[in-house]
């Protein structure tokens, strides 16, 4: 087991309920029930004459994103790369950084919540969401989020972990039901919401969807049972907007807030705020009790207070002085994030010194590419790619919108940008429209120095097109400045560092989630169709069971086009010397896993290195590989570091839906350690004694 030391707020659980039992006694039946109603969109309730302050909630993980219809809002904030990038740089510390500064924005704009971080595992690439989270692995993902919660915390700002749970598809996300097994819950989905309570955070909002059978937000199996019993969590727990829909269930759940306590504007039929107004007609009706009132309202009292929020004030206008250094961090989540995926013939990094001109052409030159919805963060000093590359490049670049054959045969090299606009509410093809593959495979005929740079939020098609490409830059959404920092990776000023958190399939019908979308429905992308609460429910079968990612394609023997935990370096490293604390141990032993890396190239870059297990033997199906470790290890050229990773009795288990734990089977087991999920280097059998 990994442990950190967790965040521990200003006032503690008990001090705290003390504090919000006085103040219970003060409130009037009314306004408890206004205060677990939600308020004007995105508040809780306040009360003056009460001293309760007004509290702003906002979105989201990657960057403040402003409502510039709310009162008083940020004049700025900083669009960092999406979390996907975040979580290709497997740099924990980064993830603390880049949350960090985005409390300090929180706090700037007088938000006291923060509705993220975002963590949905990676299931499907079409998922319209995907860039908002941490990609397909529950280690990966929870390494980061934890990082990310204690970051964001550590500013005074709560951390609200999102969306709890299984809402891993956008297409008609408000009519879905999400049918998975226990084992598959613990194993995949909510790993990284145990890691995030564990580390402290202070809120949890419900998803949209049903869970087998129940919509997440008056699901008591989700909230009671998992959520607060199981996975320990004794703060806040809100709905997502307009989620809920029987005022009943959502008391007895142990939900405390329905958001946004406001119906819909432009679509009356969504959203009713059917707490506040049913509330006090189902007392009457003995349907539910004021204890169940008085305890939705105390989880929220509670909460506030013991994050301080009573008796300080949220704004704090000295933190607009650390924008620049969110600058700087964002930059650098990008530079380590950006992942090269090909690179033929070492045509990158282009050296300034090459006489090559470059085209500089496609899609994303003169705007940056984002990911849209609530998670949209406008940010300021935008870079573009044109912009950047013209400063690394100079006069070497020639920007041509529409280059005609002839140009894109003569230049020395071509950069092409393509990619998706993804966006909450929707999910999207897998697939580039057809006149953008064909573009690209025209470009690749005419000249074999084409270099396709991929702005995107998770996934796409790339197999008509990668093996004539000469290289291929997965730069995600890079955030405000983040062109530059892909600038610097063709130039060579940064060395990529960046490696897969998902796997990216030849066709989507190679991946676990295939087919999820029920048969002659199509993709849709508007509000309208997000919408539709009249769209039948529709069953998810997660069949697939814990075989998501490369967890599927290993055990299936499927060959993706790249593979989870892959990317490039402009350098060589060599791994060596693996020695295992002991070869045989015993339950509650630890394992200390050491070996070393070289960089043994030319040049100073970070290396990834990763430790997967395998059970040799199991009573159940299991993954041919899982992650349990990594580390993320800068070294010099020639320079060599001993790496040293922890093992524990839990990273050999797998959850028995017999015992309802955490089970690890006694027996022979690989440790593995790889550059990526399908490049071992070193491993070395050991033995769990019984
Ligand atoms: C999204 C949430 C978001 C909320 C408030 C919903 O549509 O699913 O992630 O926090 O809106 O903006």
């Amino acid at each position: 087991m990994h442990k950190i030391k967790p965040f521990t707020p200003p006032k503690n659980y008990e001090r705290a309920s003390k504090k919000a039992d006085s103040i219970l006694k003060r409130l009037t039946l009314k306004e408890k029930i206004e205060l677990i109603g939600g308020h004007n969109y995105f508040y809780i309730k306040g009360y003056e004459k009460h001293n309760i302050p007004q509290l702003y909630l906002s979105d989201a993980t990657q960057g403040v994103h402003i409502r510039r219809d709310l009162p008083d809002p940020l004049e700025k904030s900083t669009a960092f790369p999406a979390p996907i990038c975040l979580s290709s740089t497997w740099n924990t510390k980064l993830a603390r950084d880049y949350a960090k500064s985005i409390g300090e924005e929180c706090r700037a704009g007088d938000i006291a919540v923060l509705l993220g971080p975002g963590m949905n595992i990676y299931r499907i690439s079409q998922c319209g969401r995907n860039f908002e989270y941490f990609g397909e692995d529950p280690c990966l993902a929870s390494r980061m989020i934890e990082n990310y919660v204690l970051g964001i915390q550590s500013t005074g700002t709560i951390a609200t972990l999102k969306h709890f749970v299984c809402n891993n598809t956008d297409h008609h996300r408000r009519t879905s039901n999400s049918i998975v097994d226990e084992r598959t819950l613990h194993e995949i989905y909510l790993s990284a919401f145990k890691a995030g309570i564990d580390a402290g955070a202070m809120a949890v909002m419900t998803s949209y969807n049903k869970l087998n059978g129940e919509w997440c937000g008056q699901n008591e199996y989700v909230i009671k049972h998992i959520l607060r019993k199981e996975l320990g969590f004794k703060w806040l727990v809100m709905t997502d907007w307009w989620s809920v829909y029987d005022p009943v269930k959502v008391i007895k759940s142990g939900q405390d807030l329905e958001m946004p306590g406001v119906g819909m504007d432009k679509l009356e039929y969504l959203g009713d705020v059917y707490v506040k107004s049913n509330a006090s007609k189902l007392l009457k009706e003995k349907k539910i009790s004021k204890d169940d009132i008085n305890r939705m309202a105390k989880d929220i009292l509670r909460t506030e207070i013991a994050m301080g929020l009573f008796g300080r004030k949220v704004k704090d206008k000295k933190y607009l002085k650390s924008y620049s250094k969110h600058e700087k961090i964002a930059l650098q989540t990008a530079r380590e994030g950006i992942v090269l995926l090909k690179n033929k013939n070492k045509i990158l990094p282009i050296k300034k010194s090459s006489h090559k001109n470059i085209l500089l052409t496609g899609n994303y030159i003169n705007t940056v590419a984002k990911g849209g919805g609530s998670a949209e963060v406008e940010g300021y000093n935008i870079v573009t790619m044109r912009e950047a590359m013209k400063k690394e490049f100079g006069g070497k670049i020639d920007f041509i919108e529409n280059p005609a054959d002839e140009q894109v045969k003569k230049a020395g090299i071509v950069i092409l940008s393509i990619g998706t606009d993804d966006s909450e509410g929707w999910d999207r093809p897998f697939e580039l429209p057809r006149e953008v593959e064909q573009k690209i495979i025209r470009y690749t005929k005419l000249n074999s120095h084409v270099i396709v740079v991929v702005n995107s939020g998770s996934g796409i098609k790339m197999t008509d097109w990668s093996n004539k490409a000469a290289a291929i830059i997965y730069s995600w959404y890079p955030g405000q400045n983040g062109n530059k920092a892909l600038a610097e990776i063709i130039s060579g000023k940064v060395n990529p560092s960046g490696k897969l958190p998902i796997t990216i399939e030849k066709e989507f019908k190679d991946s676990p989630g295939y087919p999820y979308i029920p048969g002659g429905e199509k993709f849709y992308a508007n509000w309208e169709d997000d919408a539709d609460l009249n769209h039948p429910v529709s069953d998810i079968e997660y069949k697939e069971g814990v075989f998501v990612g490369y967890r599927w394609y290993e055990s299936k023997n499927i060959e993706p086009l790249f593979h989870f935990g892959f990317g490039l370096s402009y350098t060589t490293f060599k791994y060596s010397n693996l020695i295992i604390s002991k070869k045989s141990f015993k339950r509650g032993d630890k394992l200390r896993v050491e070996f070393m890396i070289k960089n043994s190239g030319n040049v100073a870059g970070s290396e990834v290195a990763q430790l997967y297990v395998h059970d040799v033997e199991a009573s159940v199906p299991r993954p041919i590989k899982e992650l349990k470790s990594f580390k993320k290890i800068f070294l010099k050229p020639g320079e060599s570091k001993k790496v040293i990773m922890v093992l524990n009795e839990i990273d050999l288990a797998f959850w028995d839906s017999i015992k309802h734990n955490w089970y690890a089977e006694p027996g022979e087991f690989y440790v593995m350690i790889g550059a990526s999920s399908n490049d071992i280097r070193l491993f070395e059998k050991i033995n769990l004694s019984a």
